[in-house]
């Protein structure tokens, strides 16, 4: 059962250092009949609804409040050209490592497949084959619909060209191993 321990009385992001400061001073941290274990604190920074800093993130690439979201993996191969002959192996090799280092956060992820909308955040890549990246990935949108596109294996990805990389994509399906209902960002 998840509890809530984000009360006005506790800045978003510290959770777990005000129950410390509130402990030193001999006053009681149990809130809303929930003592602010380390299981809780886990749970509250997992979820971190109330964080100025995703706060901030999700104004600046247009997050609505409430969305569709999935989580799972998918695998791209990388091309030198639209005729997708020979592996882009720098391009590859460049995106992955940009992910693993920094992160990768699409505002309007494969809008010419799914329209407007879509976020798309990737967190870890993997090389799997010398002309394929894996990718960990959980994607948003206010449209339930495009996120059943998204999750169905039988949605196709047109090759697209990439100008950071100078490299041609052809994203395979993605797989979904899991889903949430709307959640306000
Ligand atoms: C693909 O690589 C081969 C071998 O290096 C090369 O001969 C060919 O021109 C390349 N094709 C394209 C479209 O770049």
């Amino acid at each position: 059962m998840k509890h809530s321990v984000t009360s006005s009385s506790f800045a978003p992001n510290g959770v777990r250092i005000t129950p410390l400061l509130l402990a030193a001073l001999g006053i009681s941290v149990a809130i809303a009949g929930c003592s602010a274990d380390s299981s809780t604190t886990a749970q509250t920074a997992a979820a971190a609804p109330t964080s100025p800093f995703l706060a901030e993130v999700a104004e600046q690439i247009g997050l609505p409040a409430s969305t569709w979201t999935a989580f799972g993996t998918h695998t791209a191969m990388g091309y030198t050209t639209a005729a997708a002959e020979n592996t882009s192996i720098e391009g590859m090799k460049a995106d992955c490592d940009n992910i693993n280092l920094n992160r990768k956060l699409a505002a309007d992820f494969r809008s010419d497949v799914f329209g407007p909308g879509v976020k798309g955040f990737f967190y870890k890549c993997q090389s799997v084959l010398p002309d394929t990246n894996m990718y960990w990935f959980t994607i948003s949108s206010a449209d339930e619909a495009q996120i059943d596109t998204l999750c169905n294996p039988t949605t196709n990805y047109p090759i697209i060209y990439d100008e950071q990389h100078d490299t041609y994509w052809i994203d395979e399906p993605f797989t979904c191993t899991s889903r949430a209902n709307p959640a306000y960002s």
